[in-house]
């Protein structure tokens, strides 16, 4: 487990540091993706290194970690959307070539690890975190055996959601995450965490037992974490 502390923007460019190594060695890797205010840097320094010729997404696929319920592509707070508006159009990746779990037809939501399997693998997954511990939106008490699945989200999360909706009732109930065990099979994981509000939890991520009651912290047994923390996230290490 490696702990790299900085600036946002430090944070961000070492972050996609690890791309450039990736990319350079395995230019079609299967990149792991995740939406929430955290990515959004890193994702502007991808399109910048992107855009001088440093990287190419060419050959790349991903697999986005959930999407709510109910919510199809074309609406503004879906996670396809995001990922459509943050990333994928500033950059030279295929559009095919993107998955976000469907959060239309929930029936197939198993299907998505089989996929995932199918493409070889996530060789680089992106998290963020909650302040409950939330990696993807599996919340405190998913099993960590869990493959992709629904789950009804917890009011705190759908209240710290809100802000990007007009009101909390509009915040989907439900979503469609990958499971514990799913980002645990990704080969390297990087976890990104901004702000005071979640220096706590990051506290208990790395220096806490590793329990489902925050599920972040089952990271620890992962072979190729690494957290990148702003000095705030970092503040009570
Ligand atoms: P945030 O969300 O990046 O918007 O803080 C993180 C999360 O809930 O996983």
């Amino acid at each position: 487990m490696k702990v790299i502390i900085g600036s946002e923007k430090e944070i961000a460019e070492k972050a996609a540091q690890q791309y450039v190594e990736l990319l350079k060695r395995k230019p079609n890797a299967v990149l792991g993706g995740a939406t929430g205010s955290t990515p959004i840097g890193l994702y502007k320094e991808l399109a910048r290194l992107n855009k001088e010729g440093v990287i190419s997404f060419k050959d790349v696929k991903t697999f986005n970690l959930d999407e709510y319920v109910g919510l199809d592509g074309s609406h503004d707070q879906s996670y396809r959307y995001f990922m459509n508006e943050n990333l994928f159009k500033h950059i030279d990746i295929d559009i095919k070539n993107t998955r976000v779990p469907d959060g239309i037809n929930t029936a197939v939501a198993a299907d998505y690890d089989k996929e995932i399997e199918a493409a070889g693998g996530v060789d680089l997954q992106v998290l963020g975190i909650g302040v409950d511990g939330h990696i993807g939106f599996d919340e405190p008490g998913t099993p960590l055996d869990s493959i992709t699945h629904v789950v009804e989200l917890e009011q705190n999360t759908r209240e710290v959601n809100s802000r990007f909706f007009n009101s909390i009732d509009e915040v989907p109930t439900h979503a469609v995450t990958m499971g514990i065990k799913t980002i645990m099979h990704a080969r390297s994981i990087i976890l990104l965490a901004i702000g005071k509000s979640k220096a706590e939890i990051i506290k208990k991520t790395l220096q806490g037992p590793i329990t489902t009651d925050v599920p972040a912290s089952i990271l620890q047994l992962h072979p190729d974490v690494t957290f990148y923390l702003d000095e705030e996230a970092a503040s009570l290490l």
